[in-house]
């Protein structure tokens, strides 16, 4: 067993407080190795932004639990060594069983994320009210984030073909039930880096594709039921033109690519949206900057020199995201 607060990190509640009164969201960014994690703590120490750092059931089997947790401690002491001290949880994105949630706690997470949102309602409210329980029954209170309403995309070991909006008559119920610290909820955005079929979106003169706006009138509703409830949103990726075109350019493959506008996020932020995930704008960042090295320099063969400017590359997203995205910057 380990405690979180002994290797530094904290959990979200002190954090999510703050930015539903200050009216900005925390940045919650996946990682599944190094030069990842070494991208976002540079860019939130230097733009002073408190930060999640998200590991997915993906990334568990990919990087290693224990190493994870290892990384997660070097990041807190990375970023003092940098010169400033910023708030840092470790968070599991999309526990799906109670299990793998126990074993982050376990472990040393310091929130969990039950998604319970592909089974019944009843069925979901039972699973996350027996990851809460376990969760809040720690010496130190480890956060839990729960979901109602499916997103479409896909994720490691969920498909969704379909969305399916929360409903804001389930939430008030739900959250009482559950006694989850905060709620993810379904209003338009998606996962990965095709969040919407050419079909479901309008063309701008220049033929690029643009996306049906988020359902704001879902989440004002959700906000005069439990005014100040921290609520979350997944498939925030925003799918840049330019990485996309990057990526194409040097030999990618990437069609109809398209995510959510950044200023459609950044009303968001503004609101009860208090945590944003954003995993698939850091890989097309990443990408983009590893194929264009590659197409280049075809003579080069140490990772380091393919790697670094994929770190500096995300480096430049995460920083752009905190100071005109969420609103993070200054806030830690
Ligand atoms: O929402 C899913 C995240 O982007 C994590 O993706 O399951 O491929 O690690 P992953
Ligand atoms: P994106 O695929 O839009 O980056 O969403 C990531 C996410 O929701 C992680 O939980
Ligand atoms: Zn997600």
């Amino acid at each position: 067993m380990y405690s979180y607060k002994s290797l530094g990190l904290v959990n979200t509640k002190d954090m999510f407080q703050k930015a539903v009164k200050g009216g900005y969201a925390i940045p919650a960014y996946n990682f599944n190795n190094m030069e990842q994690l070494q991208a976002i703590i540079q860019a939130c120490v230097e733009t002073k932004s408190p930060v999640i750092l998200q590991v997915s059931a993906g990334a568990r089997k990919y990087a290693n639990q224990t190493m994870l947790r290892f990384m997660a401690q070097g990041a807190v002491e990375y970023a003092k060594e940098l010169g400033y001290e910023i708030p840092i949880t470790l968070h599991l994105d999309h526990g799906d069983s109670f299990e793998i949630c126990k074993d982050c706690i376990d472990s040393g997470f310091s929130s969990v994320m039950i998604d319970g949102s592909h089974h019944s309602y009843e069925e979901n409210v039972k699973l996350t009210k027996q990851v809460v329980d376990y969760a809040h029954s720690q010496n130190d209170y480890v956060t839990v984030e729960g979901e109602l309403g499916v997103l479409a995309g896909i994720e490691d070991d969920v498909v969704a073909e379909e969305s399916h909006y929360t409903q804001p008559e389930e939430v008030e119920d739900f959250v009482k039930k559950t006694g989850v610290d905060s709620l993810a909820i379904s209003i338009g955005t998606s996962h990965g880096a095709n969040k919407f079929t050419p079909d479901q979106c309008t063309r701008n003169e220049e033929g690029i594709l643009i996306p049906p706006p988020l359902r704001f009138d879902i989440l004002q509703d959700i906000e005069k039921i439990l005014p100040g409830f921290p609520i979350v949103l997944h498939g925030s990726s925003s799918v840049p033109a330019e990485y996309v075109n990057t990526i194409n350019k040097y030999g990618g493959q990437m069609k109809d690519a398209v995510g959510i506008p950044e200023e459609q996020l950044r009303k968001a932020s503004k609101s009860a949206v208090c945590k944003i995930n954003i995993d698939s704008d850091g890989r097309l960042a990443m990408t983009a900057a590893i194929r264009e090295v590659m197409a280049k320099k075809p003579e080069e063969f140490d990772p380091r020199k393919y790697l670094g400017p994929g770190r500096d590359s995300l480096k430049k997203l995460y920083a752009h995201k905190n100071e005109n995205v969420l609103g993070s910057a200054g806030r830690a």
